[in-house]
Parts: C-alpha cells; sequence; structure tokens
C-alpha cells in the first residue's frame, strides 16, 4: 500500500502539489488531494492550524473568510479566526463553492482525513506548520498524530522521496517539532541568511522563495548537508530557472507542468 517503501517515482527533482494541485481544486481540501493523485504527483504540500477545540485542520489562512463560507453560516461574528471555532462549526463550512460550483460542499479537512486520503493515495507529505505562535504546543499535537503512524516515518535519512517532512516560517516551531520527531526530516521556510546556515544544520531543508535565492545560494546550503525546496513556482520558466540553480524540490499549484519540466532534464 506504499506506508512502508518510496513513493512510485523518485524525480531527480521533487514536485510538490501545494495546497494540494490547488490550480485545479480548492486548496487544502481533499478534493485537491486527489487532484494531485489525478496529476501523478509525488507530494502535497498542505498546512495545519487547531481549531477552538484543539482538534488539527487543514487551511491556509489563519481567518476563514476567502476559502469558506463562514461570514453566511455564522453571520455577525466578532471573529472568523480558524482558532476560534470548533472543529463541529468548521465542519459545517463550504471550502469549495469559493473556487467553483462543482467543488460545493467541500469541507474542511481534519489533518487525521487529509493523512488517510495521502495513505489511500500513495503521496508524501509536506506539512506546514501555519502561524504555530497562534496555537502554542501544536508542534506537540502534531507529534501525537504522527507518534502511533510509523508508517509516515522515513526510515533512513536517505530515502527519498521522504513519506512526510515538516516545516515552518516560524523556525523556532520547527525546532520544537524536530525535537519530538527527531526521525522526521524538517524544513525551514524562507531564506537563512547565508552567513547563519551552519546554525542550522539540525534542519534538513531551507525552503526560500523562488525569486528569493540563486545557484550559490543552493550550492551553500548543499555544502551544510541540506536541501532546498523552493515556492510558489508555476511559471516553466521560473521553474527551470529553479532547476538549473540547482533545486531539490518546486513546490507548486501546477505539479503536472512541474513533471514536464522536470522530464526535460
Ligand atoms: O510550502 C511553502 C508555501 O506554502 C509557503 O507559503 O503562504 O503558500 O503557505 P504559503
Ligand atoms: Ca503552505
Amino acid at each position: 500500500d506504499g506506508a512502508g517503501g518510496p513513493g512510485r517515482h523518485a524525480p531527480s527533482v521533487l514536485d510538490i502539489a501545494h495546497r494540494g494541485a490547488s490550480a485545479y481544486a480548492p486548496e487544502n481540501t481533499l478534493a485537491a488531494i486527489d487532484a494531485a493523485h489525478r496529476l501523478d504527483a509525488t507530494t502535497v504540500e498542505l498546512d495545519v492550524q487547531r481549531s477552538a477545540d484543539g482538534e488539527l485542520v487543514i487551511v491556509h489562512d489563519t481567518d476563514l473568510e476567502r476559502t469558506t463560507d463562514a461570514e453566511k453560516v455564522f453571520p455577525g461574528r466578532a471573529s472568523y479566526a480558524v482558532a476560534d471555532f470548533t472543529l463541529a462549526e468548521l465542519r459545517r463550512l463550504d471550502a469549495g463553492s469559493w473556487f467553483g460550483a462543482e467543488f460545493a460542499g467541500e469541507p474542511v479537512p481534519t489533518l487525521e482525513e487529509a493523512l488517510k486520503r495521502l495513505h489511500r493515495h500513495r503521496l508524501n507529505l509536506l506539512l506546514e506548520i501555519k502561524s504555530p505562535e497562534l496555537y502554542p504546543g501544536i508542534e506537540a499535537d502534531i507529534a501525537d498524530t504522527f507518534g502511533g503512524r510509523p508508517a509516515w516515518f522515513a526510515p533512513t535519512p536517505s530515502w527519498r522521496p521522504p513519506r512526510l517532512v515538516i516545516q515552518s516560517f516560524d523556525w523556532e516551531s520547527v525546532r520544537r517539532s524536530r525535537d519530538l520527531l527527531p526521525s522526521v526530516p524538517h524544513g525551514l521556510l524562507g531564506t537563512v541568511p547565508e552567513e547563519e546556515i551552519g546554525d542550522y544544520v539540525w534542519a534538513d531543508q531551507i525552503n526560500p522563495a523562488h525569486t528569493a535565492f540563486g545557484a550559490d545560494y543552493v550550492d551553500a546550503v548543499h555544502g551544510a548537508g541540506m536541501q532546498v525546496h523552493t515556492y510558489t513556482v508555476n511559471d516553466p520558466g521560473d521553474m527551470r530557472t529553479a532547476i538549473a540553480a540547482g533545486v531539490d524540490g518546486l513546490i507548486t499549484d501546477r505539479p503536472d507542468v512541474a513533471r514536464e519540466v522536470i522530464a526535460e532534464e
């Protein structure tokens, strides 16, 4: 079932479907995971946050207005922050209609549901801890989620692509998560200043915006023993530039396009 071994593909450059295949289905939904699978992606990137009653849920913005009908379902609420809604409330929301009528009723998934769907499709996961400053202790909640799931842990550091990578823009959160899940590879989102890379060799990846680095930077990260996965690369020309700079992975809304460009190598 793919749980104990590498994904179906081991491309030279990893294709990572950003928020699922979010050019083709509403981001961070099971439909977006299904779309990534249909497009033969290797890995899916998802954003995790926490409900008011402590459930881990998959959603990007820290507020619900852009990608759900929260204002319609709960009119007049003082806050539409994810953190202020219980899971039962979140489950009443439609996270698909904003993207297209054919996705009406698509729910905000829990992390558990996303993991089950990824497992079914034999997809790997790049999990972003979104705005952890809003969710004290979320790293432990995530570690608990994976604690009973040895299949999600890479058996060796060289296993590629890894089944699970955890990343965040908040590097202290990444460090806490890495200390709780030392066998899971971890990534630092953003650009670590080149002269400070040596301070972060406890991480496995540095994952900058595709506009924020060049080949010298990739060489420096590789020299420190880490990988570079860049976001969010949707234009084929930008994908070629990133590949020429030596990146290990492309985080993209269009995994089908990335696969075509990677195949040109
Ligand atoms: O995986 C990196 C990328 O997702 C970071 O930006 O805003 O899409 O979460 P954002
Ligand atoms: Ca993200």
